[in-house]
């Protein structure tokens, strides 16, 4: 029973592989899952509610409303129920709902409410499949984080060959028992993580700070959380905040508020992620009024920040992991390697600004992983989630030293 308390929402869209869906749900329920079904309207055309009722032991969902009962299908409750959102076979059409946000159904209105995991596995045809509009909303899909499974190749149900066929329900059901052991590999663990950029004060109101919009740390939080860990993120004035709800959020201006929230629950991590980018150096006075516009030029006396990384990579304990990141214009592996050793780290992250679709602000990222040990390893470019799920596998490679 590997499925055993899991909740498992399966959407069952318009295509002729809606039929092997019975196949699939009667593979879910067999290892332990409770099986809850949508479908789409045009999926009444290719297989009926009462197989699937029958095989999920559930009634089956299509309508927002219905008129035997009188009673309503509640999107955001169904959402909220699963561990999982399954949406297997996902036609063309409804793919497109799903990138462009709209919802007339109760399937694509279900998953714009779900805080779960998403998963789709397309069937189409092969020429369908192939389309730039499929491909880019594939892409899309993707870069909200959902799982996509591809789809086979074989004989499709046009007498064409090639890519395009559901993913066999075996496949599937790998899959879906895949995602949940990966879920939560990190259940049990305590993970700091410092994100976004810091303010350092000049005057009540002006600053010192960076580009850092907090993207990349609030997918990494994201993550970790999803994956079963308990998340303490210590967040930079203005920087985006994880979904997760049971993340703990502390918020901070300056580096030196950062050094203190982080210092303050240190000892007790296993695992901490520096994805903060800290201003270096903080004006030495600050001004307690508004400094006035007097002269041609002014100059600010700064002072070197407390480093945040190298000061806990100090007191870093045997069994703990640090892992930094670096976020570099020239002469990068150097510099990344360079800080790897001297701040502690067991693995380090690096950005660099001179790649296209890296870095500061953007959706996306692309980065290289140097491992204490040596090896290295390279992104595509990539959503900041799939990067974050790629630091966390990284993570997982370095040895427990304890
Ligand atoms: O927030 P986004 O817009 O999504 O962008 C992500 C990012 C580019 C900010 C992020 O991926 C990143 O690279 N963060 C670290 C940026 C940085 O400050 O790098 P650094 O090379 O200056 O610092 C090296 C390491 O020491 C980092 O782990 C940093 O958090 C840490 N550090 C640096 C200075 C300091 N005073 N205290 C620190 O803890």
């Amino acid at each position: 029973m590997l499925l055993k308390g899991k909740k498992i929402l399966l959407g069952i869209t318009g295509s002729i592989a809606a039929y092997k869906a019975a196949h699939l749900t009667r593979l879910l329920v067999k290892e332990g899952a409770e099986v809850q079904i949508i479908m789409s309207t045009s999926a009444l055309d290719f297989i009926t509610p009462l197989t699937l009722a029958t095989l999920s032991k559930k009634p089956v969902f299509h309508e927002f409303f219905d008129p035997k009962t009188g009673s309503w299908t509640n999107h955001v409750d169904l959402g909220l129920w699963a561990d999982l959102f399954l949406i297997a076979p996902i036609s063309a059409n409804t793919l497109s709902k799903l990138a462009n946000g709209s919802c007339d159904n109760l399937l694509s209105a279900t998953y714009l409410s779900a805080r779960c995991p998403v998963m789709i596995a397309p069937a189409m045809d092969l020429d369908m499949y192939q389309h730039p509009s499929v491909r880019k909303n594939l892409g899309t899909v993707a870069s909200f984080g959902n799982i996509i499974l591809d789809a086979e190749s074989g004989e499709l149900a046009s007498g064409l060959s090639g890519q395009g066929r559901l993913m066999e329900p075996e496949n599937i059901l790998e899959k879906v028992v895949a995602h949940f052991v990966s879920a939560e590999d990190f259940l049990g663990k305590k993970v700091l993580i410092t994100s976004g950029p810091t303010q350092e004060a000049i005057d009540p109101v002006r600053f010192i700070s960076n580009h850092s919009s907090g993207k990349m740390g609030a997918a990494i939080a994201d993550s970790f959380a999803r994956r079963g860990a308990e998340v303490h993120l210590v967040l930079g004035s203005g920087a985006i905040k994880p979904e997760n709800k049971k993340i703990k959020i502390y918020p901070v201006k300056s580096a030196q508020e950062m050094y203190q929230e982080s210092a303050r629950v240190h000892r007790a991590m296993d695992i901490c992620v520096f994805a903060a980018a800290v201003a270096d150096y903080a004006p030495k006075n600050v001004a307690t009024e508004k400094i006035k516009k007097e002269g041609e030029g002014m100059a600010i006396d700064l002072v070197k920040n407390v480093d945040i990384a190298l000061t806990l990579g100090k007191a870093k304990m045997p069994h703990q992991i640090h892992v930094g990141f670096a976020l570099e214009t020239e002469n990068e592996a150097f510099h990344a390697k360079n800080k790897l050793e001297k701040k502690n780290f067991d693995l380090i992250i690096l950005n660099s600004m001179r790649q296209k679709g890296a870095g500061f602000q953007l959706d996306t990222n692309k980065v290289s992983l140097f491992f204490e040990d040596g090896h290295t390893e390279e992104s595509e470019i990539l959503p900041k989630q799939q990067i974050a799920e790629m630091i966390l596998q990284g993570i997982k490679k370095i040895p427990v030293k304890i």
